[in-house]
Protein backbone atom coordinates (compact mmCIF):
# COMPACT_ATOMS: atom_id res chain seq x y z
CA UNK A 1 0.00 0.00 0.00
CA UNK A 2 1.54 3.06 -0.76
CA UNK A 3 1.98 5.89 1.73
CA UNK A 4 -0.46 8.45 1.30
CA UNK A 5 0.44 12.18 1.89
CA UNK A 6 -1.74 15.45 2.20
CA UNK A 7 -0.19 18.70 1.52
CA UNK A 8 -2.30 21.71 2.53
CA UNK A 9 -1.09 23.93 -0.56
CA UNK A 10 0.47 23.85 -4.80
CA UNK A 11 3.60 24.50 -3.37
CA UNK A 12 7.17 23.88 -5.65
CA UNK A 13 7.66 21.00 -7.46
CA UNK A 14 10.62 19.06 -5.69
CA UNK A 15 9.29 18.30 -2.26
CA UNK A 16 5.94 16.78 -4.68
CA UNK A 17 7.78 14.99 -6.86
CA UNK A 18 10.59 13.58 -4.38
CA UNK A 19 7.30 11.88 -3.06
CA UNK A 20 5.88 10.81 -6.10
CA UNK A 21 9.17 9.00 -7.39
CA UNK A 22 9.47 7.26 -4.07
CA UNK A 23 5.58 5.66 -4.55
CA UNK A 24 3.52 7.87 -1.92
CA UNK A 25 0.15 8.82 -2.82
CA UNK A 26 -0.59 12.63 -3.30
CA UNK A 27 -3.15 14.35 -2.43
CA UNK A 28 -2.79 18.42 -2.77
CA UNK A 29 -5.09 21.29 -1.90
CA UNK A 30 -5.05 22.68 -4.99
CA UNK A 31 -4.56 26.74 -4.32
CA UNK A 32 -1.88 28.91 -3.46
CA UNK A 33 -3.79 30.15 -0.71
CA UNK A 34 -3.83 28.69 2.62
CA UNK A 35 -6.65 25.97 3.66
CA UNK A 36 -8.97 27.36 5.89
CA UNK A 37 -8.69 25.53 9.10
CA UNK A 38 -12.33 23.82 9.14
CA UNK A 39 -11.55 22.79 5.06
CA UNK A 40 -8.63 21.26 6.45
CA UNK A 41 -9.97 18.89 9.20
CA UNK A 42 -12.93 17.96 7.05
CA UNK A 43 -10.11 17.13 4.30
CA UNK A 44 -7.96 14.66 6.53
CA UNK A 45 -10.78 13.63 8.14
CA UNK A 46 -10.80 9.35 8.10
CA UNK A 47 -9.17 9.23 4.90
CA UNK A 48 -5.93 6.99 6.52
CA UNK A 49 -3.06 9.65 5.33
CA UNK A 50 0.22 8.89 6.86
CA UNK A 51 1.84 12.18 6.19
CA UNK A 52 0.73 16.00 6.41
CA UNK A 53 2.98 18.30 4.61
CA UNK A 54 1.97 21.87 5.93
CA UNK A 55 2.66 25.99 6.19
CA UNK A 56 3.33 27.96 8.67
CA UNK A 57 -0.28 29.40 7.90
CA UNK A 58 -1.71 25.80 9.09
CA UNK A 59 -3.22 25.30 12.64
CA UNK A 60 -2.14 22.04 13.40
CA UNK A 61 -3.70 21.03 16.76
CA UNK A 62 -5.47 18.02 18.52
CA UNK A 63 -8.50 18.12 16.16
CA UNK A 64 -6.69 18.26 13.37
CA UNK A 65 -4.26 14.90 14.53
CA UNK A 66 -7.61 13.63 15.44
CA UNK A 67 -9.04 13.86 12.29
CA UNK A 68 -5.85 12.67 10.61
CA UNK A 69 -5.91 9.38 12.21
CA UNK A 70 -3.87 7.26 14.65
CA UNK A 71 -2.14 5.99 11.52
CA UNK A 72 -0.50 9.58 11.30
CA UNK A 73 3.42 9.34 10.98
CA UNK A 74 4.49 13.09 10.51
CA UNK A 75 3.74 16.15 10.28
CA UNK A 76 6.30 18.11 7.59
CA UNK A 77 6.18 21.82 7.73
CA UNK A 78 7.42 23.78 4.48
CA UNK A 79 9.41 26.57 7.65
CA UNK A 80 11.69 27.26 9.79
CA UNK A 81 9.11 28.22 12.20
CA UNK A 82 6.76 25.54 14.24
CA UNK A 83 4.94 27.46 15.96
CA UNK A 84 1.94 26.47 14.62
CA UNK A 85 1.98 22.86 15.60
CA UNK A 86 1.18 21.60 18.68
CA UNK A 87 4.16 19.72 19.77
CA UNK A 88 2.37 18.42 23.22
CA UNK A 89 -0.16 16.99 21.07
CA UNK A 90 1.70 15.28 18.16
CA UNK A 91 3.89 13.76 21.67
CA UNK A 92 1.13 11.95 23.10
CA UNK A 93 0.36 10.63 19.63
CA UNK A 94 4.15 9.75 18.43
CA UNK A 95 3.82 11.82 15.49
CA UNK A 96 6.95 13.19 14.30
CA UNK A 97 7.25 16.92 13.31
CA UNK A 98 9.84 18.28 11.03
CA UNK A 99 10.50 21.64 9.47
CA UNK A 100 13.38 23.24 7.00
CA UNK A 101 15.81 24.97 8.42
CA UNK A 102 19.28 25.57 6.98
CA UNK A 103 17.84 26.31 3.47
CA UNK A 104 16.49 29.21 3.61
CA UNK A 105 18.96 30.80 5.96
CA UNK A 106 20.76 32.97 3.16
CA UNK A 107 17.57 34.28 2.03
CA UNK A 108 16.25 35.79 5.28
CA UNK A 109 19.69 36.82 6.44
CA UNK A 110 19.51 38.74 2.99
CA UNK A 111 16.15 40.44 4.05
CA UNK A 112 17.62 41.42 7.33
CA UNK A 113 20.50 43.43 6.22
CA UNK A 114 17.96 45.03 3.46
CA UNK A 115 15.69 46.05 6.24
CA UNK A 116 18.75 47.12 8.06
CA UNK A 117 20.01 49.30 5.32
CA UNK A 118 16.18 50.75 4.71
CA UNK A 119 15.52 51.83 8.02
CA UNK A 120 18.80 53.51 8.08
CA UNK A 121 19.06 55.63 5.14
CA UNK A 122 14.91 55.95 4.88
CA UNK A 123 14.77 54.95 2.25
CA UNK A 124 10.90 54.41 2.24
CA UNK A 125 10.43 57.92 2.99
CA UNK A 126 12.75 59.02 0.04
CA UNK A 127 10.35 56.77 -2.35
CA UNK A 128 7.77 58.74 -0.99
CA UNK A 129 9.16 61.80 -0.81
CA UNK A 130 10.16 61.71 -4.58
CA UNK A 131 6.70 60.59 -5.76
CA UNK A 132 4.98 63.75 -3.83
CA UNK A 133 7.18 66.12 -5.47
CA UNK A 134 9.34 67.27 -2.81
CA UNK A 135 12.69 66.45 -4.33
CA UNK A 136 13.59 70.26 -5.01
CA UNK A 137 17.45 69.65 -5.01
CA UNK A 138 20.27 69.07 -3.41
CA UNK A 139 19.82 69.91 0.41
CA UNK A 140 22.11 69.41 3.50
CA UNK A 141 19.80 68.09 5.90
CA UNK A 142 17.31 66.45 4.02
CA UNK A 143 16.60 62.68 4.61
CA UNK A 144 20.25 62.30 6.12
CA UNK A 145 20.24 58.80 8.03
CA UNK A 146 22.58 56.72 9.87
CA UNK A 147 25.62 54.33 8.81
CA UNK A 148 26.19 50.94 9.68
CA UNK A 149 29.85 51.81 10.06
CA UNK A 150 31.32 52.17 13.50
CA UNK A 151 27.78 51.58 15.23
CA UNK A 152 27.09 48.87 17.38
CA UNK A 153 24.64 45.77 16.37
CA UNK A 154 22.63 43.27 18.67
CA UNK A 155 21.10 40.35 16.97
CA UNK A 156 18.19 38.87 19.68
CA UNK A 157 18.86 35.28 19.02
CA UNK A 158 21.92 33.86 17.57
CA UNK A 159 20.80 30.54 15.70
CA UNK A 160 21.50 30.37 12.06
CA UNK A 161 19.87 33.09 10.63
CA UNK A 162 21.48 35.04 13.55
CA UNK A 163 24.96 34.10 12.54
CA UNK A 164 24.37 34.25 9.35
CA UNK A 165 23.19 38.49 9.91
CA UNK A 166 26.47 38.77 11.38
CA UNK A 167 28.55 37.73 8.90
CA UNK A 168 26.88 40.09 6.17
CA UNK A 169 27.42 43.06 8.16
CA UNK A 170 30.66 42.27 9.99
CA UNK A 171 32.25 43.83 6.69
CA UNK A 172 30.03 47.04 6.83
CA UNK A 173 32.92 48.22 9.66
CA UNK A 174 30.47 47.54 12.38
CA UNK A 175 31.95 48.66 16.05
CA UNK A 176 30.82 45.81 18.20
CA UNK A 177 28.40 43.02 17.73
CA UNK A 178 26.63 41.63 20.66
CA UNK A 179 23.99 39.00 20.58
CA UNK A 180 21.53 37.37 23.09
CA UNK A 181 20.09 34.08 23.49
CA UNK A 182 19.56 31.53 26.07
CA UNK A 183 23.24 30.10 26.29
CA UNK A 184 26.37 31.40 25.12
CA UNK A 185 27.07 30.10 21.38
CA UNK A 186 30.75 28.94 20.43
CA UNK A 187 30.47 29.95 16.84
CA UNK A 188 29.75 33.61 17.70
CA UNK A 189 33.87 33.80 18.37
CA UNK A 190 33.55 33.97 14.73
CA UNK A 191 32.34 37.20 13.96
CA UNK A 192 33.60 38.27 17.44
CA UNK A 193 30.18 38.41 18.76
CA UNK A 194 29.64 39.55 22.18
CA UNK A 195 27.36 37.23 24.37
CA UNK A 196 24.38 39.18 26.86
CA UNK A 197 23.38 37.68 29.34
CA UNK A 198 20.18 39.38 29.16
CA UNK A 199 18.22 41.88 26.72
CA UNK A 200 18.26 44.29 28.87
CA UNK A 201 21.82 44.51 29.56
CA UNK A 202 22.60 43.91 25.69
CA UNK A 203 19.60 46.58 24.53
CA UNK A 204 21.38 50.69 25.67
CA UNK A 205 24.91 49.45 24.13
CA UNK A 206 23.54 49.17 20.35
CA UNK A 207 22.33 51.01 17.81
CA UNK A 208 21.07 48.65 15.64
CA UNK A 209 18.57 45.50 16.79
CA UNK A 210 18.04 42.48 14.84
CA UNK A 211 15.53 40.06 15.76
CA UNK A 212 15.99 36.73 14.54
CA UNK A 213 14.83 34.20 17.09
CA UNK A 214 11.84 32.20 17.65
CA UNK A 215 8.77 32.73 18.84
CA UNK A 216 8.28 31.20 22.58
CA UNK A 217 6.57 31.79 25.55
CA UNK A 218 10.22 33.63 26.43
CA UNK A 219 10.60 35.69 23.66
CA UNK A 220 6.80 36.98 23.14
CA UNK A 221 6.06 40.37 23.58
CA UNK A 222 10.03 40.71 24.58
CA UNK A 223 10.36 44.18 22.96
CA UNK A 224 8.52 46.08 24.81
CA UNK A 225 7.88 49.99 26.10
CA UNK A 226 10.22 48.92 29.11
CA UNK A 227 12.97 47.30 27.06
CA UNK A 228 12.66 49.67 23.96
CA UNK A 229 13.30 52.51 26.53
CA UNK A 230 16.38 51.37 27.82
CA UNK A 231 17.89 51.66 23.89
CA UNK A 232 19.02 54.45 22.18
CA UNK A 233 16.74 57.43 20.81
CA UNK A 234 18.46 56.94 17.80
CA UNK A 235 18.01 53.12 17.57
CA UNK A 236 16.67 51.08 14.79
CA UNK A 237 14.69 47.76 15.49
CA UNK A 238 14.86 45.07 12.07
CA UNK A 239 12.68 42.26 12.74
CA UNK A 240 12.42 39.08 10.22
CA UNK A 241 11.80 36.31 13.26
CA UNK A 242 8.50 36.01 14.35
CA UNK A 243 5.96 38.89 14.88
CA UNK A 244 5.21 38.48 18.36
CA UNK A 245 8.11 38.99 19.78
CA UNK A 246 7.31 42.94 19.39
CA UNK A 247 4.41 44.34 21.46
CA UNK A 248 3.30 45.78 18.44
CA UNK A 249 0.63 48.99 20.36
CA UNK A 250 3.83 50.13 22.62
CA UNK A 251 6.48 49.69 18.98
CA UNK A 252 3.75 52.11 17.51
CA UNK A 253 3.91 54.39 20.91
CA UNK A 254 7.99 54.39 21.20
CA UNK A 255 8.11 55.53 17.27
CA UNK A 256 5.54 58.14 17.51
CA UNK A 257 7.22 59.56 20.78
CA UNK A 258 10.54 58.83 19.50
CA UNK A 259 11.77 56.85 21.86
CA UNK A 260 13.40 55.06 19.67
CA UNK A 261 14.12 55.94 15.91
CA UNK A 262 12.66 53.30 13.14
CA UNK A 263 12.27 49.81 12.70
CA UNK A 264 11.65 47.53 9.63
CA UNK A 265 9.38 44.54 10.36
CA UNK A 266 9.55 41.63 7.64
CA UNK A 267 7.05 39.49 10.66
CA UNK A 268 3.91 40.97 11.92
CA UNK A 269 1.41 40.29 14.73
CA UNK A 270 -1.04 39.50 12.79
CA UNK A 271 -0.23 38.38 9.96
CA UNK A 272 -1.41 39.34 7.41
CA UNK A 273 -1.24 43.08 8.71
CA UNK A 274 -4.60 45.24 8.02
CA UNK A 275 -3.22 48.08 5.31
CA UNK A 276 -5.00 50.31 7.62
CA UNK A 277 -2.69 48.75 10.72
CA UNK A 278 -1.44 52.22 12.85
CA UNK A 279 2.15 50.89 12.07
CA UNK A 280 1.81 50.74 8.25
CA UNK A 281 1.67 54.72 7.95
CA UNK A 282 4.80 55.53 9.69
CA UNK A 283 6.98 56.78 7.57
CA UNK A 284 9.76 55.55 10.01
CA UNK A 285 8.60 52.18 9.79
CA UNK A 286 9.21 50.15 6.73
CA UNK A 287 7.08 46.47 6.69
CA UNK A 288 7.66 44.05 4.23
CA UNK A 289 5.02 41.25 4.08
CA UNK A 290 7.03 37.96 5.23
CA UNK A 291 9.10 37.55 2.49
CA UNK A 292 12.25 36.53 3.98
CA UNK A 293 12.36 33.21 2.61
CA UNK A 294 10.43 34.57 -0.71
CA UNK A 295 13.25 33.23 -3.06
CA UNK A 296 12.63 30.74 -5.93
CA UNK A 297 16.20 29.23 -4.36
CA UNK A 298 14.93 28.70 -0.72
CA UNK A 299 11.48 27.56 -1.51
CA UNK A 300 12.54 24.38 -4.05
CA UNK A 301 14.65 23.92 -1.33
CA UNK A 302 12.19 24.14 1.61
CA UNK A 303 9.74 22.05 -0.94
CA UNK A 304 12.60 19.23 -1.06
CA UNK A 305 13.48 19.36 2.58
CA UNK A 306 10.15 18.88 3.54
CA UNK A 307 9.07 15.84 0.99
CA UNK A 308 12.71 14.30 1.93
CA UNK A 309 11.67 14.54 5.76
CA UNK A 310 8.37 12.55 5.37
CA UNK A 311 10.16 9.98 3.10
CA UNK A 312 12.76 9.17 5.99
CA UNK A 313 10.35 9.27 8.44
CA UNK A 314 8.57 6.54 6.28
CA UNK A 315 11.79 4.48 5.88
CA UNK A 316 12.58 4.91 9.40
CA UNK A 317 15.65 6.84 8.90
CA UNK A 318 16.16 9.70 10.38
CA UNK A 319 14.19 13.16 8.98
CA UNK A 320 16.35 15.57 7.53
CA UNK A 321 15.48 18.19 10.55
CA UNK A 322 13.13 16.71 12.84
CA UNK A 323 11.82 19.18 15.56
CA UNK A 324 12.84 18.85 19.07
CA UNK A 325 9.43 16.97 21.30
CA UNK A 326 8.81 19.39 24.25
C1 LIG B 1 9.95 30.21 8.05
O1 LIG B 1 10.43 29.34 7.30
O2 LIG B 1 9.57 29.98 9.20
C2 LIG B 1 9.81 31.57 7.46
O3 LIG B 1 9.38 32.48 8.40
C3 LIG B 1 8.89 31.49 6.28
O4 LIG B 1 9.16 32.53 5.42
Amino acid sequence: MPYKVFVTRNIQKPGLEVLEKNGCELTIWDSADAIPYDKLIENVQGKGYDAILCMLTDKIDAKVLDAAGPQLQVVSTMSVGYEHIDLDECKKRNIIATNTPNVSTDSVAELTVSLLLLTSRRIKEACYALREGQWHGWHPTWLCGTELCNKNVGIFGFGRIGYNVARRIVPFGIKQLYYHDVVEISFARDVNAHFCPTIEEMLPKIDFLCICCNLTPQTRHRINATTMALMKKTAIIVNTGRGGVINHDDLYDCLVKGVIQAAGLDVTEPEPLPKDHKLVKLPNCCITPHMGSNTWDSRDMMSLTAGNNILAVFNKGHPVSSVAMP
